[in-house]
């Protein structure tokens, strides 16, 4: 069977961008799943404080990450749900396949270049170096791939920002293997399930993606928008001023964003849903987008907002969450104490 794994920073209220391109793919995964499939889903407070964080707003984020994972349907009885910080097995494993990674893979990271060159704008000299970051956002890679290895996952569903991660996870089990394996081949090398034509974009800047970060909140819808903030920033969504709809994400940005994310919320391929608006204007589109959003995001808002009020059975579900996860790594941590000669 195949053990598939992945992870979620708990960022608190979630948008758009993270619920089309990675909690709906798992929820898709979790329900069609074979009955010998594996599949753990964690929410990592470790890597969350490779950002600054105010410790309260984090204790919060995390508790509404694990009520908004149950409430668009992530199935504790099918899937294992986790805080990573529950399973100290993480923290150990990094460690030991930091000691086998190269620094130079690590600085070839696209997140980790984008966090240098967002310090050095941030300064306005090009002379700002690395010294500057904490060791923790460069090591980050190597915890991820810890997350990924302790349970010998074979399929790790990210979205297109985290494939790098997962090639580099596939290099270091490698090493690992090589180094420590006489057959070669203790840890499996994972594949990447990418979510597919879900890159969702900025409502106000579509050459960039949905994020959190972004000052402007009207560029990303959020799971607990009411459908009057819903569809007050849809129609406020950039798009262009060419007459009729057409999917063109390289030349019509705005308009393949609005059509994606409408071809997402019908499981419709998002060619077939252009054609239906091809006389149309981007006015139709819209309503009909925020329309499609609403029908969407109602039933899990109400349940998230009813969820995340319930501290009794969050705790309950994290509590046996954990003590699975914990399970399921215990033998894959002991044989590798043994193999590298600390056990
Ligand atoms: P994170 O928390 O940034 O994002 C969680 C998932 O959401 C996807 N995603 C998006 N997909 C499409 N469009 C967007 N606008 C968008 N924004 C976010 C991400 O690709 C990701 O799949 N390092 C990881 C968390 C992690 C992890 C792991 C993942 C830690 N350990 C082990 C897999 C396996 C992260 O920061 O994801």
């Amino acid at each position: 069977g195949r053990v598939i794994f992945s992870g979620i920073q708990p960022t608190g209220i979630l948008h758009l961008g993270n619920y089309l391109g990675a909690i709906s793919n798992w929820v898709k995964l979790q329900n069609e799943a074979l009955p010998n499939d594996e599949i753990l889903f964690t929410i990592v407070g470790w890597h969350a404080l490779t950002l600054p964080q105010n410790p309260q707003q984090l204790s919060a984020s995390r508790r509404d990450m694990l009520a908004t994972l149950l409430a668009f349907g992530i199935d504790p009885k099918r899937s294992v749900v986790f805080y990573q910080e529950d399973n100290l097995c993480h923290v150990e494993l990094s460690w030991i396949l930091s000691c086998i990674t190269p620094l130079g893979q690590l600085r070839r990271m696209t997140t980790w270049k984008s966090r240098l060159a967002a310090k050095r704008n941030a300064n306005d000299e090009s002379e700002v170096d690395e010294s500057m970051l904490n060791a923790g956002l460069f090591t980050y890679p190597v915890l991820q791939a810890a997350d990924i290895l302790a349970y010998k996952a074979t399929h790790v569903p990210v979205g297109e920002d985290q494939t790098q991660h997962v090639e580099l996870t596939r290099d270091i089990a490698d090493a690992f293997n090589r180094t420590f394996d006489p057959e070669k081949k203790f840890f499996p090398l994972p594949d990447v399930l990418i979510t597919p034509n879900r890159r969702v974009r900025s409502l106000k800047d579509p050459s960039s993606k949905m994020s959190k970060s972004s000052p402007d909140s009207s560029s990303r819808i959020m799971l607990t928008d009411t459908f009057s903030q819903i569809d007050k920033k849809i129609r406020g969504a950039v798009t262009d001023s060419i007459q009729g709809i057409t999917y063109d994400p390289v030349n019509r940005p705005g308009t393949s964003n609005l059509l994606s994310i409408l071809s997402a919320c019908e499981g419709v391929d998002v060619e077939e849903v252009a054609r239906r608006y091809e006389g149309k204007g981007h006015g139709a589109l819209k309503k009909d987008a925020s329309e499609a959003l609403e029908g969407l995001l109602k039933v899990p808002r109400a349940e998230f907002e009813r969820l995340r009020l319930d501290q009794t059975y969050l705790n309950a579900v994290a509590k046996e969450g954990a003590a699975k996860a914990k399970e399921r790594s215990q033998t894959t941590m002991e044989r590798v104490r043994t193999m590298i000669g600390l056990y």
